[in-house]
């Protein structure tokens, strides 16, 4: 996608994440110089295979693979250091070189062990189905104005008197919601003088970074984490992730402006999955939903929860390329789908007598709604080795056609499985 007219590309999920996006961006960024990162943290799993290799990445951007793209994490992420640590030590053992190619905003704020415990503790009423990765309460804090930031890593005092006080409040907080388990701030204290000293070389002013490339003549790729209808502003709210998903957090989340941008790229499964609770319109009965399950090993890579499982919801994907102002569109698994005599696409929901053609904001509404489905023919033959349209079957690449009309946006891109080379390029 990267050319003369497209410098600056945003890949983001168009469903509910877990559409692949790992496996997209690991591709594209063949062609990037940077990429970057910018909002979620350690809830996203973005699973790139590289050779034999299965490489899940949680907070290092999925282009980490190739040796000449650099890769920065932006301040709109809020950071797990032991997580990113971790991270970085299993890149290296398995022979990835980090050293100069990984960067930190210092903007970016931390998500401490305290964040965790507040997760589970607030799960217990509100059962959004989190990951438990102090994601919530991260943000909770960095808009509360009082959360730490890797920049105060540079300040010890400073940094040990914020995480103090963090600590000591969300003990007060667990309190009120009569949880027993408390934050210990004399370890909160240690981890954050212990982290400084490995955190501290990786961190720089990445917004300048990504400005300077993208002066340079540069590509830029934004990579986004989770999906469109997790958004905090335009997913299934309450149940949704903290952080805007969508492409208009890039610019924030990265940096940058948004009229650096040339372009959108969502990627969706050629079905749909989502995990934890909330309303999912097109939800297939047990029997397909297993299929859909074990076919698309459809296993969260952060949690391993298994994933609800059900049909490509064409609504779904019209609103995110609504909000997303997507320009393009990758379908992924496609090779999922083989064995299918046939295939539920849902065009529209109905509600009582009334037809709903777009996302109603209300989640009780949505829970509610029918979904009006359009049966395709399956093609039953083996996708996998397609590495262009013509290899495709007349019924697959029916069935890629009916997507891209009833999303309105042209598919340029359609992974067949989970290894670089299957994928095929469609502009
Ligand atoms: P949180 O982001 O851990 O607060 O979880 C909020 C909701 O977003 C839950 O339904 C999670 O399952 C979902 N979620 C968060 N990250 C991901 C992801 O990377 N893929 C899919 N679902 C996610
Ligand atoms: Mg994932």
């Amino acid at each position: 996608m990267f050319g003369p007219k497209c410098h600056c590309l945003v890949v983001v999920g168009a469903q509910w994440g877990d559409e692949g996006k790992g496996k997209i961006v690991d591709v594209l960024a063949e062609r990037a110089d940077l990429v970057v990162r910018y909002q979620g943290g350690a809830n996203a799993g973005h699973t790139v295979v590289n050779g034999g290799d299965a490489f899940i990445l949680h907070q290092i951007p999925s282009g980490i693979l190739h040796p000449a793209t650099r890769c920065l994490i932006g301040n709109g992420v809020v950071l797990d250091p032991e997580t990113l640590l971790r991270e970085m030590q299993a890149l290296t053992e398995r022979g990835i070189v980090l050293e100069g190619r990984l960067a930190v905003s210092d903007r970016a704020h931390l998500v401490m062990p305290y964040h965790k415990v507040l997760d589970r503790a607030t799960e217990r009423e509100q059962r959004i189905g989190t990951t438990g990765r102090g994601i919530g309460p991260a943000y909770e804090d960095k808009f509360g104005r009082r959360g730490i930031r890797v920049g105060d890593l540079r300040h010890t005092d400073r940094a040990v008197q914020l995480v103090t006080d963090g600590a000591e409040r969300a003990n007060r907080v667990l309190a009120m919601l009569g949880v027993e388990e408390r934050a210990s701030v004399a370890e909160h204290v240690a981890l954050v003088r212990r982290l400084a000293p490995c955190i501290l070389p990786l961190v720089a002013d990445t917004g300048k970074l990504a400005w300077d490339a993208l002066r340079q003549g540069k590509h830029v790729l934004l990579e986004g984490a989770q999906g469109a209808l997790l958004d905090v502003d335009h997913g299934t709210y309450p149940f949704v992730t903290s952080s805007n998903t969508t492409s208009g957090g890039a610019a924030v989340g990265a940096g940058i402006g948004p009229t650096a941008i040339d372009a959108v790229l969502g990627v969706v499964k050629a079905y749909t999955t989502r995990v934890g609770n909330g309303p999912l319109p097109t939800e297939a009965d047990a029997p397909a939903a297993e299929r859909l399950r074990t076919l698309g090993d459809e296993f969260g890579a952060t949690t391993g929860r298994p994933r609800r499982c059900g049909w490509f919801d064409a609504v779904v994907v019209r609103y995110a390329a609504r909000v997303n102002g997507l320009t393009d569109l990758a379908v992924t698994k496609l090779d999922i789908l083989d064995e299918f005599d046939e295939l539920a696409v849902c065009t529209g929901y109905r509600l009582e007598r009334a037809t709903l053609d777009d996302m109603p904001a209300d989640t009780e509404t949505l829970a509610r709604v029918q979904p009006v489905y359009e049966m395709l023919a399956g093609w039953r033959r083996r996708t996998s080795d397609a590495r262009k349209l013509a290899d495709l079957p007349t019924q697959a690449r029916a069935y890629l056609d009916r997507i891209q009309d009833l999303v309105g946006t042209r598919v340029t891109y359609v992974s067949v499985g989970s290894r670089r080379d299957q994928i095929i390029g469609l502009s």
